[in-house]
C-alpha cells in the first residue's frame, strides 16, 4: 500500500514537472512568434533631417512602436513603420544593399516599403511626415 501512494506522489510529481517545463518552453515561443501589439496613442516626434545622412535611415519610438526615416541617395525623404508585416519583428535598414532587412525570416523591402522577397503579405506602412526648418516631424 506503502509503494502505490509513493508511486502515485512520483507520478504527480513528474505530471507538475512535466506541465511546468511545457508552459516555461511555450510561453517564449508563443511570444516570439504572436504579432506584436498595436498600439495607438497620439504624438509625433520630431528630430533635425541633419540626423540622417543620404543614403542612411534613423530608427524611433513612434506611438509604443517603431518607425524609421530613411534619406534615399537622391534626398528624397521616406517615412515607414519598422514593423514587419510578417509577424512583427523590426526590420534592419541595410546601406550597402540600400533596402530592408527583417532579421527574423528573411523579408525583404524597398527603400518604399514595398516587399521585395520572403514572407511579408504586405508593404511596410507608411507614415506621415513633414520638414520645416531643416526639422522632420512624423505624425
Ligand atoms: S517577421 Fe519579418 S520576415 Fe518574418
Amino acid at each position: 500500500m506503502q509503494t502505490n501512494s509513493r508511486r502515485t506522489f512520483l507520478g504527480l510529481c513528474l505530471g507538475g514537472l512535466a506541465a511546468a517545463a511545457t508552459a516555461l518552453t511555450a510561453y517564449p515561443i508563443f511570444n516570439y512568434l504572436a504579432p506584436r501589439k498595436q498600439t495607438s496613442g497620439e504624438g509625433t516626434v520630431s528630430f533635425p533631417e541633419s540626423d540622417i545622412p543620404p543614403g542612411g535611415a534613423k530608427f524611433f519610438d513612434f506611438r509604443g512602436s517603431t518607425g524609421v526615416v530613411i534619406k534615399k541617395t537622391n534626398g528624397e525623404l521616406v517615412a515607414l513603420s519598422a514593423v514587419c508585416t510578417h509577424l512583427g519583428c523590426i526590420v534592419q535598414w541595410e546601406n550597402v544593399k540600400q533596402d530592408f532587412l527583417c532579421p527574423c525570416h528573411g523579408g525583404r523591402y524597398t527603400p518604399e516599403g514595398i516587399v521585395i522577397s520572403g514572407p511579408p503579405p504586405r508593404p511596410l506602412p507608411k507614415l506621415p511626415f513633414h520638414v520645416a526648418n531643416g526639422t522632420i516631424t512624423v505624425g
